[in-house]
């Protein structure tokens, strides 16, 4: 319980610093203040990658909840969730918008890759709905946690979320109501999804230089992540990819070079075994237990797999590609092991302990499966 207090109270201080921070400036072309550009103002010289983003996990993770983005049905008799003790809960689309009873559909937080939940607004708060979208089922599912007798609609969401699945909430106020911490947020206002100045830093001063200056064609006044550590380009991903943690500042203030321990506190009470870690969230801390990260000293990163501008998503012989970048010839005892995906045998999809969802007819609740990235024997691990 203390950790998780220390946890909300540290985001919070920090959002308080970043809030005052913005006060008194007039002219606001972002809501993160003036060193940011307009966060589509990148797409008019960077266009391919402006293109390709688009489609990204990244960028679809947040967004203000529309017909487009939700992607469950809100048609009968699929548009139906009940619960143990007979009652039930019913998507609408209505003129005034979308709705999960009486309650609307205001946020939507997922890129529909496996799953998405939805938030509604009252009096400066958001509330998660009970029922979220689970793809694998192609159902409306429990939302992770909630009572499957029930429909509960009182589930505050904390600035925490916004903070993996944004660029920026405002916040409004910040007050102490009895014991509990109490976040006003202002309405609607967010830069959704993960732009790119959230993993590159503030730009403004990079897109009036290069306005102006349109013969150059080096990068001015932006970081190379390229030419950052390792470590430093590991950190990047790890501010949203190492699991919850308990913050010392808020991460949106994060940018390329800054290190993951400013941010956290060191976690002591995760498993130290690699094989005991839940697999949802911590793609670093899995990845740095793997002997390939190990033995390739200090040259590894999300990069050396992923493109972080395109989605990628299921395409194995892609990735089997950047394995064999490292791996030319590499000699199994059966021979007749596939060149085309070392993925499913070397990062098998894995239950997460940490987000399941019940569907309709089934008794317990379907674990969300996770790629590991501990890149291992599995044959080996299981004996
Ligand atoms: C007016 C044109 C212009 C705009 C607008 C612009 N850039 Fe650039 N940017 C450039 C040029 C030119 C380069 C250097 C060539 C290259 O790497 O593409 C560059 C390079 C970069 C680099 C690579 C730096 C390096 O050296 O590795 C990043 C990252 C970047 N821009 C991010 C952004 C972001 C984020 C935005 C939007 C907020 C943005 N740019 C908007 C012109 C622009
Ligand atoms: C600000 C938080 C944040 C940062 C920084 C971040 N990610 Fe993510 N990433 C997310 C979230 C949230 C998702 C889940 C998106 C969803 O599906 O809704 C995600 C999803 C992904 C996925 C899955 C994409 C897919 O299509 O299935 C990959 C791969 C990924 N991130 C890699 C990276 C890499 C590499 C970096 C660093 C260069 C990075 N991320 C930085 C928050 C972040
Ligand atoms: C999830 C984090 C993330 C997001 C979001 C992101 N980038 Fe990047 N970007 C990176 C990383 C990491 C690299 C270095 C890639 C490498 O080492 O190959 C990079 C490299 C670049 C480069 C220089 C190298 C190149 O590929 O040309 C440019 C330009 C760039 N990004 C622009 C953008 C623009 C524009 C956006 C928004 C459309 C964006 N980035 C969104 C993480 C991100
Ligand atoms: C520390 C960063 C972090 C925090 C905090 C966080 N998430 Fe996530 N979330 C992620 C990442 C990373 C993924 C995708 C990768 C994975 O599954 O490991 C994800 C995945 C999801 C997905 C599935 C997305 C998809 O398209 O399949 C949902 C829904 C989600 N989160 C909702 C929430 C909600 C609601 C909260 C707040 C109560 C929250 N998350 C807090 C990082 C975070
Ligand atoms: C940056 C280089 C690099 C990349 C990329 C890479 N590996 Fe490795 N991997 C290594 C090194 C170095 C070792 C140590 C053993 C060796 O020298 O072969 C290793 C070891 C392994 C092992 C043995 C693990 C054990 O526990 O004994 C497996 C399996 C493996 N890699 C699979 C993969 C797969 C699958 C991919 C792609 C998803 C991949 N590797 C990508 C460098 C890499
Ligand atoms: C050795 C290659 C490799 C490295 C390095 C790597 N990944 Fe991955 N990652 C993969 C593969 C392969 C997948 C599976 C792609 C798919 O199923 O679409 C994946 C999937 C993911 C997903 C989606 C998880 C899911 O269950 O859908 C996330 C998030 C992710 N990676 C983040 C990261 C982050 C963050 C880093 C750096 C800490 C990283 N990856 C480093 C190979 C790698
Ligand atoms: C059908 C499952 C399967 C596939 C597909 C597969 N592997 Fe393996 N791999 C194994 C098993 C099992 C072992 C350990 C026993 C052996 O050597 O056959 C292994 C061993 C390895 C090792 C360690 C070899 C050593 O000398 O210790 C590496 C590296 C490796 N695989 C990389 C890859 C790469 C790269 C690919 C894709 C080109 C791949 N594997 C595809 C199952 C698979």
């Amino acid at each position: 319980m203390y950790s998780r207090q220390l946890f909300v109270c540290g985001l919070i201080i920090s959002c308080i610093i970043i809030l005052s921070q913005c006060i008194g400036r007039k002219v606001e072309t972002d809501i993160r203040g003036e060193q940011y550009a307009v966060a589509t103002s990148c797409a008019t010289c960077h266009k391919s990658i402006w293109d390709t983003y688009l489609a990204s996990a990244h960028n679809n993770t947040s967004g203000l909840a529309s017909i487009s983005n939700v992607s469950g049905s809100f048609l009968p008799p699929d548009n139906v969730f009940h619960y143990s003790n007979g009652s039930k809960v019913t998507m609408e689309q209505r003129d005034s918008g979308l709705f999960q009873g009486t309650y609307r559909f205001d946020i939507t937080i997922g890129s529909g890759r496996k799953a998405q939940t939805y938030l509604y607004w009252k009096e400066g708060k958001y509330f998660q709905l009970p029922v979220s979208y689970f793809v694998p089922a192609r159902q409306w599912a429990n939302s992770p946690g909630f009572p499957a007798t029930h429909p509960k609609f009182d589930r505050l969401i904390p600035g925490t979320c916004f903070g993996c699945h944004s660029s920026m909430v405002a916040l409004k106020e910040v007050k102490m109501e009895k014991l509990h911490i109490a976040e006003e947020f202002e309405r609607n206002k967010m830069v959704f999804g993960i732009d790119c100045q959230r993993c590159h830093g503030p730009a403004a001063e990079h897109v009036q230089f290069h306005t102006e200056h349109p013969e150059e064609k080096d990068g001015r006044y932006m970081v190379r992540v390229r030419a950052l550590g390792n470590q430093q380009q590991l950190d990047m991903c790890a501010i949203c990819h190492s699991g919850l943690k308990t913050p010392q500042k808020a991460p949106f203030g994060f940018r390329p070079g800054d290190a993951l321990s400013d941010y956290f506190y060191p976690d002591l009470s995760r498993p130290v075994k690699a094989t005991e870690m839940d697999v949802h969230g911590n793609q670093y801390q899995l990845l740095s237990a793997s002997e390939c990260f190990i033995k390739s000293k200090g040259i590894m990163n999300c990069s050396t797999c992923h493109d972080p501008h395109t989605n990628e998503r299921s395409n194995m012989q892609v990735f089997s590609r950047r394995c064999m970048n490292c791996h030319r010839s590499v000699e199994h005892k059966n021979t007749a092991v596939l060149t085309e995906n070392c993925i499913d045998c070397h990062m098998p999809a894995l239950p997460s302990s940490a987000i399941t969802l019940l569907t309709k007819g089934q008794a317990s609740p379907t674990p969300d499966s996770v790629r590991t990235h501990l890149i291992a024997i599995y044959t080996r691990l299981s004996q």
